[in-house]
């Protein structure tokens, strides 16, 4: 029966593809673990890479899931009806088995079926690719859906612009696709109104991949070895047209997100397009980072990478906030509704929930210091201005010395009307970024640059006390640093509060079991998705198709890393835990020695 909810909306896309076979599969991380070239977990397929390009999966050839994506290249968007950062995917997956014409009487099936979506057949549009000298024209998939019963003017052949999918990072699995959107009550543009325009008129809800190429670093296509499937159906789009809304913010998933500011406000969601807006971001903002924040490998707000876009969605969230007068320590309120309202399909927020609830506050916090003094810095260099450009030096000043986003220096222009220049602040970025890479590169080389038989020791000291935080505290702990001298070693992790004796003594006690077994310690050469489906740890930060080494000790630990070590654990006779403290926030050190060797 038609969906009338998100959660209603999940069940029965997993129950039809349950019903032709699938394997339901769980979310995997939004922090991705075998692609460095992205920041997020964009689609449903970017965990399965491995598997598009051939490696075995343990639940068979057939998947089905609801992935957790995050996009941020629209951020800015965020406010209109439809644009979010955070969205469901549901997705599913033939790795070498069926291919389009069994997928495209399926999707025909799903979205018109009474029993299924029940949408009606003429509101219905579809795209396939159109050919181009990588890959032919795809008459085959045109031709199974007019088969379906598609009328010749419901078929658009569309250039690899609009009609190739992938890969997620920069090379990868990828292939044409076939689109399917709604045809919404918007007239058309013009005569060329397509569903390659962005008038509106063509929404697109499903996305089939047949995926058979392999892009390659050079930018050039090889054909996989084996020809699979991915398709992505968007879960809030989707629920929106089946439930008529206007905006995907009006559907269910926003209802408790969107009444709690309300409550905190004592605002009303459309009592103005200012006031809308504000709303849309905060509770767009909101969900992402709660769900960044409780992923099990979550992080913490920071100057870069990941932590640099959780740290701008929280101060947006919090500078729209403002404006809506939330008050101090809104953040938690609402993150306290998304993980409530979550939790029974993604249980990792409950998990981490403490953390996520601890790192929303100390960010409110920090940003409330840096928006109170980055103000005040503003409003000095707009009284030094003679024109209406702020310099990038001084724009680029804000964000070094007072923590202050260049986004909301921007915001902030704007307002006065007046502009940044960016590619400026882009170049006093960049000189930045060269400097601190080359002070964090000295910092790991230092670590290990001193191979002597002590240094090699402590090195593989740090795999034991690595493997067993985790076995104590849970998978949310990796790597975050690591320092080694003569004397000790230190290990920098993600954990978000202090350890308990206990745990530091079972941490202590399993890595000296481990020496005490005298486990043998040997590595192999391997590709990054094979380390990977291997179990090892570690960062995964080689490209696709470059061998790296997996040291593997005894039973106990395998992680990805250039060596050396000693032989056997043996050979670090006692291993002693000698302090832990907070090294950031959501980072614990440790440091530790471990036993002079017998000569
Ligand atoms: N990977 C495809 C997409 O994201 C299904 O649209």
């Amino acid at each position: 029966m038609k969906p009338t909810t998100a959660a209603e909306l999940r069940s029965l896309f997993l129950k039809f593809f349950q019903d032709k076979g699938h394997a339901v599969i769980s979310s995997a991380s939004l922090i991705p673990e075998n692609d460095p070239t992205v920041l997020f977990t964009t689609a449903g397929m970017h965990p399965l890479v491995p598997y598009l390009l051939g490696q075995k999966h343990p639940a068979g050839n057939r998947l089905t899931d609801v992935q957790k994506c995050v996009r941020t290249g629209d951020i800015d968007d965020v406010g209109d009806f439809s644009h979010l950062t955070f969205f469901e995917m549901l997705g599913n997956w033939s790795l070498g088995d069926y291919f389009k014409k069994e997928m495209i009487p399926w999707s025909w099936e799903f979205l018109t079926s009474p029993e299924y979506l029940g949408l009606p057949k003429e509101k219905l549009a579809f795209s396939v690719f159109a050919g181009d000298a990588d890959c032919p024209r795809d008459e085959e998939s045109a031709q199974l859906w007019r088969d379906c019963g598609v009328a010749e003017d419901r078929i658009f052949f569309l250039p690899k612009e609009n009609n190739w999918w992938g890969p997620a990072g920069l090379t990868g699995p990828c292939g044409p696709d076939s689109e399917m959107f709604i045809i919404t009550d918007r007239e058309p543009c013009g005569p060329d109104c397509s569903p390659a325009c962005s008038c509106g008129r063509y929404l697109e809800i499903w996305n089939d991949v047949f995926m058979q190429y392999n892009k390659k670093a050079d930018g050039t296509f090889e054909p996989l070895s084996q020809m699979n499937v991915d398709t992505g159906m968007g879960l809030e789009r989707t629920i929106c047209v089946l439930t008529g809304k206007k905006s995907v913010y009006e559907t269910d998933l926003f209802e408790n997100i969107l009444g709690k500011i309300a409550e905190l406000s004592g605002k009303t969601y459309g009592q103005s397009d200012a006031i809308t807006k504000a709303f849309r971001i905060v509770g767009d903002h909101m969900r992402t980072s709660t769900f960044i924040l409780g992923d099990d490998r979550g992080v913490s707000p920071a100057n870069a990478g990941q932590g640099y876009v959780l740290r701008r969605l929280i101060r947006r969230a919090v500078r729209y906030g403002m404006e809506l007068g939330l008050p101090v320590g809104f953040t938690g309120e609402i993150a306290k509704v998304i993980i409530a309202q979550y939790e029974s399909v993604y249980p990792e927020l409950r998990r981490n929930a403490a953390f996520v609830l601890e790192q929303l506050a100390l960010e409110e916090n920090r940003f409330d210091k840096t928006l109170k003094q980055g103000n005040h810095e503003f409003e000095k260099i707009v009284g030094r201005l003679s024109g209406t450009v702020i310099d990038g030096e001084s724009a680029f000043h804000l964000y070094d010395t007072y923590g202050f986003p260049v986004e909301m220096t921007l915001e902030l222009a704007k307002e006065r009307g007046l502009s940044v220049d960016m590619p400026g602040y882009d170049a006093c970025f960049k000189k930045h970024q060269e400097n601190s890479q080359a002070g964090s590169e000295a910092v790991f080389k230092g670590g290990l640059a001193d191979h002597s038989e002590q240094t090699t020791r402590l090195h593989t000291a740090t795999h034991l006390l690595h493997q067993a935080l985790r076995t104590v505290l849970g998978g949310e702990v990796a790597q975050k640093g690591s320092n080694i001298t003569p004397e000790r070693l230190r290990f920098d992790f993600s954990f978000g509060r202090k350890m308990t004796k206990e745990e530091l003594d079972a941490v202590q006690k399993i890595v000296n079991d481990v020496i005490a077994a005298n486990m043998p310690i040997s590595y192999e050469e391997m590709t990054v998705p094979q380390a990977k489906a291997a179990g090892a740890i570690g960062l995964f930060e080689s490209k696709y198709g470059e061998m790296v080494k997996v040291y593997t000790m005894g039973d106990f630990s395998k992680e990805i890393c250039g060596g050396p070590h000693a032989q056997n654990t043996g050979e670090l006779v006692s291993f002693t835990i000698q302090k832990e403290e907070s090294s950031s926030a959501g980072v614990r050190r440790i440091k530790a020695v471990i036993g002079a060797k017998a000569e």
